[in-house]
């Protein structure tokens, strides 16, 4: 057999077996018998690269690392659906279609599917450009990604219009996302052994999928095992929705299931019944139905507003609900002293997963639900992990019950807590001692994103907070403590912490010295200073010590520190403790000057050119944009002058800088050209 015979074989016997994982849900081989076809074919294209087609299925393999998703424009937006939860207003739009259109309308009621939505585009046959959502007008391009996907085809057969654009859904088939969050428990159980800080599951299968959609490894994206439902198609010579759905069947998509052609009101209520109590048994969740009018000259007759078509419709199903009764409610204390009420409830089956817990945000909700220990409530399950209390069956509570009170202290430390009138949550204001806010707070300084102090878990934190040190005082009480560490301390925790421990801890904990201030402010764990604003604050200030002197107004004049950020900041700079911290971490030999981050120059295609960007722009971000002047070796300007090589000119470019431009003869750029300089 000859190579090319075998690489012909291996693709084709790859999509059939693709087909019976998707299509039928019938494997006849083994994940890993599959992996081995696929790893045959990729050797022989590696060694024959001529033999390699553009549509072979070693494209789902992936492997591709993307720096950042390039932003594309639609070609036709991706508008939004209108959508109802009750059958009057269903009927009220079936009938406005009907007179609208003065003839018979059929319409096509296809399931809702609770995934993230694609724009394929092929071009002659071939699948060109895979583009997410976004805000509807421009979305990532996540081709590499998709084309990992096994049920999107990469190429159609032969006679399709020159170009199609196909829409739908991506999923994580709920099998997929069982798996992955057992890999998950299963991966967080030795980080607990190890005392390291876990990793949170997903939430649902669809932030599973949209976090999965946006990994810039594309193998990761292939071993999740994605798939994908399509629902439209825009290609020539079509008549309707129905034509579309069955030209997308016979390309090899996998449209959208079940749907179902409907003549008339009754039929589509009828579609919408029959689906009710069996969408729990599809590979994925549904949230309702989508009905569409058939004809596409009939869509074109009715149009859209800006946000949505008028000729289709979103009936959502009501989420599930069942009843159960309230036990108890703990209230906990987290990292930012913010304390949130957790109703116990006697467990009960909802949505396919036991239900003992339910969120209850805040006092507010306690209020507006007027809830006693022991009433019957309903909790509903609306695609997220944690349910929620939606009702409480107070005509049916026997006497004696007692209410529910947001406490006035705080349930770990006893301060009097406060409110914060703007976000409707109650704060334990002893930050500095309240033990779950020490906690917390010591966690998120030693995370990957801060000090990155690896072996340093929660268990050994919270071991640490407990423990009396040489000098009668707690191990731990501040970050500054983690640097007063002696090897006997550590060994002085007990079973598990031998001489090998202690080194390795006090090794990763001298190397986090050398991490930039801006992960050091981030650190600290200021109320709304994330890493970009530390980052932003530090760049800004350059230091510490520059930064704790700054008046609010210096602070909200720096771009995008709002005033909120600036109160908050002063706020803690002011308090003698912090103060104390800061002067701390500064003689154990922590950073605290800004120094610019080094970048890894991708090309010196501008070495020596020095440029400013104003504007808005068609392709990129402005900050993007920024970010390739540098990448490419050239320097950013922040002003003009007679020096300045390129002015990048957006749409809304600041006037007085094309002013002085011109008079200084600097030379002004568009975004293509831009980018042609870099090519
Ligand atoms: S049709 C112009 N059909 O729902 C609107 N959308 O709210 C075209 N969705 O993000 C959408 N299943 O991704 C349509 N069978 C279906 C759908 C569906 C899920 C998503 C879609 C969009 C959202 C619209």
């Amino acid at each position: 057999m000859t190579a090319a015979d075998r690489i012909a074989f291996l693709s084709s016997e790859i999509n059939r077996h693709s087909q019976l994982y998707y299509e039928e849900a019938a494997p006849e081989i083994s994940d890993f018998e599959f992996d081995l076809l696929l790893t045959e074919l990729q050797k022989l294209e590696a060694e024959n690269p001529e033999l390699a087609a553009a549509d072979s299925p070693t494209n789902r393999v992936g492997g591709t690392i993307s720096k950042s998703f390039a932003s594309v424009a639609h070609g036709v937006p991706m508008l939004s659906l209108a959508n109802t939860y009750s059958e009057g207003e269903l009927l009220e739009f079936i009938n406005r279609v009907q007179k609208t259109t003065g003839e018979d309308t059929a319409f096509v009621a296809e399931l809702k599917w609770d995934g993230v939505a694609i724009s394929l585009v092929y071009e002659d046959g071939l699948l060109v450009r895979a583009v997410t959502r976004g805000d509807g007008v421009r979305g990532d391009d996540i081709t590499t990604n998709i084309k990992t996907i096994r049920n999107i085809p990469l190429r159609l057969p032969a006679g399709v219009p020159k170009y199609v654009e196909v829409r739908g859904e991506v999923f994580m088939p709920s099998t997929s996302f069982a798996k992955i969050n057992d890999e998950i428990a299963k991966l967080n159980e030795e980080k607990r052994k190890e005392g390291k800080k876990e990793v949170l599951p997903f939430a649902n299968p669809r932030n599973a999928t949209a976090g999965t959609l946006k990994s810039q490894d594309s193998a990761v994206v292939a071993r999740r095992r994605l798939a994908c439902y399509v629902y439209g198609c825009m290609a020539e010579g079509l008549g309707s929705h129905w034509e579309g759905l069955e030209a997308l069947a016979a390309w090899g998509f996998q449209a959208s299931p079940h749907h179902r052609l409907c003549k008339n009101a009754g039929e589509v209520w009828d579609y919408i019944s029959t689906w009710e109590p069996k969408r729990g048994a599809l590979p994925l969740n549904t949230d309702g139905v989508v009905v569409k009018v058939n004809s596409l000259k009939q869509q074109q007759d009715l149009g859209a507003t800006a946000k949505a078509p008028r000729w289709a419709i979103a009936y959502k199903y009501k989420a599930e609900a069942a009843e159960s009764t309230l036990l108890s409610i703990e209230f906990s204390v987290g990292r930012t002293g913010a304390v949130t009420p957790v109703a116990n409830l006697r467990p009960v089956q909802l949505a396919g997963t036991t239900v003992k817990r339910a969120s209850l945000y805040n006092a507010d909700e306690i209020v507006r639900l007027d809830l006693h220990i022991g009433d019957r409530v309903l909790v509903e399950k609306s695609g997220e992990i944690i349910p929620k209390i939606i009702k409480v069956f107070s005509e049916e509570r026997v006497a004696g019950l007692v209410p529910v009170v947001f406490p006035t202290q705080c349930p770990a430390c006893g301060s009097v807590l406060v409110r914060d009138p703007e976000e409707a949550a109650n704060y334990c204001p002893n930050a500095n001692h309240c033990p779950p806010q020490m906690l917390g707070r010591l966690e998120h300084f030693v995370q990957r994103d801060a000090l990155y102090i690896d072996g340093l878990g929660t268990q050994i934190l919270a071991k640490m907070l407990q423990q009396i040190g040489a000098n009668g005082k707690p191990l731990l009480v501040t970050p500054a403590d983690i640097y007063r560490l002696s090897e006997a301390d550590i060994i002085g925790l007990g079973e598990g912490f031998g001489a090998k421990t202690a080194t390795n801890l006090l090794a990763a904990i001298a190397a986090s010295k050398a991490r930039p201030a801006q992960f050091v402010l981030y650190g600290l764990g200021i109320r709304f200073v994330g890493e970009t604003v530390a980052q932003k604050l530090l760049a800004h200030f350059g230091s510490f010590a520059a930064l704790a002197a700054a008046q609010e107004a210096e602070l909200v004049a720096v771009p995008e520190i709002g005033g909120r950020i600036a109160a908050s900041v002063v706020a803690w700079f002011g308090n003698t403790e912090n103060q104390e911290l800061i002067a701390d971490l500064a003689a154990l030999g922590l950073q605290m000057e800004y120094v610019a981050e080094a970048v890894e120059l991708e090309s010196e295609v501008l070495a020596g050119v020095s440029v400013l960007v104003s504007g808005v722009f068609e392709r990129h971000s402005r900050e993007a944009l920024e970010r390739m002047i540098v990448v490419h070796g050239g320097k950013l300007a922040s002003g003009v002058s007679a020096k300045l090589s390129y002015l990048l000119v957006g749409d809304k470019a600041g006037p007085s800088k094309i002013e002085k431009a011109k008079k200084l003869g600097v030379q002004m750029i568009g975004e293509e050209e831009f980018l042609a300089m870099l090519s």
